[in-house]
C-alpha cells in the first residue's frame, strides 16, 4: 500500500524518516507527559513503539488507544535510547481505524495458555506466539514450492473429491448433496446423488500425483487432506495439508534421498529466514521447562536441534533391525512401552519410533522394508515376498513425518496385490493403464506440513500449528 511502511521493513537507516505505520495495539502505558504504545503489524514479531507527547492529543484519541485497537500513526523514526528497541516512533497524527473494548477483548497483554487461545483461535493470530507460527507455516510453504521448482518439479493439483481410497484405510467422509435430514433408515440411493455413486473427501493425492508422475517425470501435489479417523491425539487432525512428490525413474533409496534433502533444505530455509521468530519460540520453550524436572525438558534448546537435523546424515534402517532394536530394548522388556513389541510385523506406535529417534539413535531415521501386510495395495513387493519397498521418516518429537514408497510397476504383481487386499480392480482401472501403457519404475512420498510445524516451532500439540483446527467433536471458525 502506497504510503505504509510495514514494521518488518524498518530499520534504524530510517531515522529521521517521516513514515506511516498500521497495526494493532498489544499495549498502552499511559502517564501525564508522555506515554507509549505498542504497536505489532504481524509483519515481524518486533512490536514498533510508538512515543506520544500527551500535549499533543485530544482526549478522544487517547481514550481509543486500547490493548486490541487499530491505529494509523504518523510521526518521525528516531533512535532509541531504551534497551529494548533501537529505534522508535515519534507519534505526530493518530487515527483510530478500530476501537476495541479492554474489558472484554480476549487477547489480554499477558501469558494465556494454548488450550484457553484455542478457543479464542479467531483472535490468537494477535499473539506473538501464534503470528510467530504462521509465519513459519508460511515461510515452510514457499520453501517448499521453491524446493521442488528448482529442481524441476511440477505442481500438479489433484482432486479434493474423490471416489477412491488411496490408502485403503476406509476413514474417508463422505460427500453428498443429499438431504440427509430426510432421509429415512434406508439404504441411501447414491444414483440419486450429485456424482450418481458415493464419493468422499480425499485422503491422500497419489494416486493422482502417480499419473502426473507417468507423463511429466516428476510431479508435486500440495493440498488438504482429510481423515475420519477417531484419534484424538497431539499428533492427528481431520483436516492436514500434505506434500506429495511423485518421481518417474527414482527407486527407494532415490526416493529417502530427496526426502532428506527436502526435509533438511525447509528447516535450512527457516533457519536463515525467520531467526526472531525462532528466537521467540527457543525462549518460550525454555521459559515453560524452567520448573520441569529434567526428564521431561528437551535435551537441546530448539535451534540447535535444527540445526543438529539440517548437519547430521539421517540414519536409515530396515524394519527388521528396527524391530530387533525396539523388542531387544529393556523398555520393551520391562514393559514400559504400551504397546509391546513381540511378534515381526507389527506397525510401529509414535512411541517405538520416537525411542529410535530419540533414545536409540538420537538422529532422524528412516525405517524402510516393511512387512506387506500393514502396508497399502500400492507398495512395491520386495523379493523376500514379505516386505514393501516403504519407507516412514521418523523425527524427534512427533514421530513420523514422511511415509513413502516405492511403487509397484509391474502390472501383474499390482493386481494381484489388489486381489488380494480387496481393492477393485474395475474402479481403478484407470490407475492400471499407466502399469498397462509405457510402465516405469516411479516412487514418492507423503510429507505432513503440520508435523513439520510442529518439529520446526516446537509446539506439543498439531492443534497449534494449523491457523483453525479440525479435530474430532471440533469444527468452528
Ligand atoms: O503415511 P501416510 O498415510 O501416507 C500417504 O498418505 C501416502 N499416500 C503418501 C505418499 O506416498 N504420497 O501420510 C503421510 C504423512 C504422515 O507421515 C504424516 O506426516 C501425515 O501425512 N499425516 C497426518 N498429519 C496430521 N494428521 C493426520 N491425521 C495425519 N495422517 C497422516
Ligand atoms: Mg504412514
Amino acid at each position: 500500500m502506497k504510503g505504509r511502511t510495514k514494521i518488518f521493513n524498518l530499520n534504524t537507516k530510517d531515522a529521521g524518516n517521516k513514515i506511516v505505520v498500521m497495526g494493532w495495539v498489544r499495549t498502552f502505558r499511559k502517564s501525564k507527559n508522555v506515554s507509549f504504545v505498542s504497536l505489532n503489524d504481524g509483519s515481524t514479531i518486533n512490536s514498533l513503539q510508538v512515543v506520544l507527547d500527551m500535549n499533543k492529543f485530544d482526549e478522544k484519541i487517547i481514550d481509543n488507544i486500547n490493548t486490541g485497537s487499530s491505529l494509523r500513526v504518523e510521526g518521525e523514526l528516531v533512535k532509541s535510547s531504551g534497551k529494548n528497541q533501537k529505534y522508535e516512533l515519534l507519534g505526530d497524527n493518530i487515527v483510530i481505524l478500530g476501537k476495541s473494548n479492554p474489558d472484554t477483548y480476549p487477547i489480554q497483554p499477558k501469558k494465556h495458555s494454548f488450550e484457553f487461545l484455542r478457543e479464542v483461535a479467531h483472535l490468537r493470530p494477535r499473539t506473538n506466539t501464534f503470528s510467530s507460527i504462521f509465519r513459519i507455516r508460511h515461510a515452510c510453504t514457499f520453501a517448499i514450492h521453491k524446493f521442488f521448482n528448482d529442481r524441476g518439479f511440477v505442481n500438479i493439483h489433484t482432486p479434493i473429491i474423490t471416489s477412491s481410497d488411496a490408502e485403503g484405510a476406509g476413514e474417508m467422509f463422505k460427500v453428498t448433496s443429499l438431504d440427509l435430514d430426510n432421509i429415512s433408515g434406508k439404504m441411501v440411493d447414491y444414483s440419486k446423488d450429485f456424482f450418481s455413486k458415493p464419493v468422499s473427501l480425499t485422503v491422500s493425492g497419489q494416486l493422482n500425483a502417480e499419473l502426473g508422475a507417468l507423463a511429466l517425470s516428476d510431479v508435486y501435489t500440495f493440498g488438504p487432506t482429510f481423515r475420519a479417523e477417531n484419534s484424538n491425539t497431539s499428533k492427528h487432525l481431520a483436516e492436514f495439508w500434505m506434500i506429495e512428490p511423485e518421481m518417474a525413474f527414482y527407486d527407494i533409496d532415490d526416493n529417502m534421498d530427496l526426502a532428506e534433502e527436502m526435509l533438511k533444505y525447509i528447516i535450512k530455509y527457516v533457519l536463515d529466514n525467520c531467526n526472531s521468530d525462532l528466537i521467540f519460540l527457543e525462549n518460550l520453550e525454555l521459559d515453560s521447562e524452567r520448573n520441569l524436572p529434567q526428564i521431561k525438558r528437551n535435551e537441546n534448546p530448539l535451534i540447535y536441534r535444527l540445526k543438529q537435523v539440517v548437519n547430521n546424515k539421517f540414519i536409515r534402517v530396515r524394519y527388521d533391525e528396527a524391530f530387533k532394536i525396539l523388542s531387544n530394548s529393556k523398555q520393551n522388556k520391562k514393559g514400559k512401552f504400551k504397546f509391546k513389541i513381540d511378534e515381526w510385523g507389527i506397525d510401529f506406535q509414535s512411541e517405538h519410533e520416537r525411542y529410535l529417534v530419540e533414545k536409540h539413535f538420537k538422529n532422524p531415521v528412516i525405517v524402510c522394508d516393511y512387512p506387506k501386510k500393514i502396508k497399502a495395495f500400492y507398495m512395491r513387493s520386495n523379493d523376500d515376498g514379505r516386505t514393501v519397498a516403504a519407507m516412514d521418516v521418523l523425527f524427534p518429537a512427533v514421530g513420523e513425518i514422511i511415509g513413502g514408497s516405492q511403487r509397484e510397476e509391474r502390472l501383474d504383481m499390482l493386481e494381484r496385490r489388489m486381489q488380494e487386499m480387496n481393492v477393485s480392480k474395475k474402479e481403478l482401472s484407470w490407475y492400471l493403464d499407466t502399469r498397462r501403457f509405457g510402465t516405469v519404475k516411479h516412487s514418492g512420498f507423503g510429507l505432513g506440513l503440520e508435523r513439520l510445524v510442529q518439529f520446526i516451532t516446537g509446539m506439543k500439540n498439531i492443534r497449534d500449528v494449523i491457523p483453525f483446527p479440525r479435530t474430532p467433536g471440533s469444527c468452528n471458525y
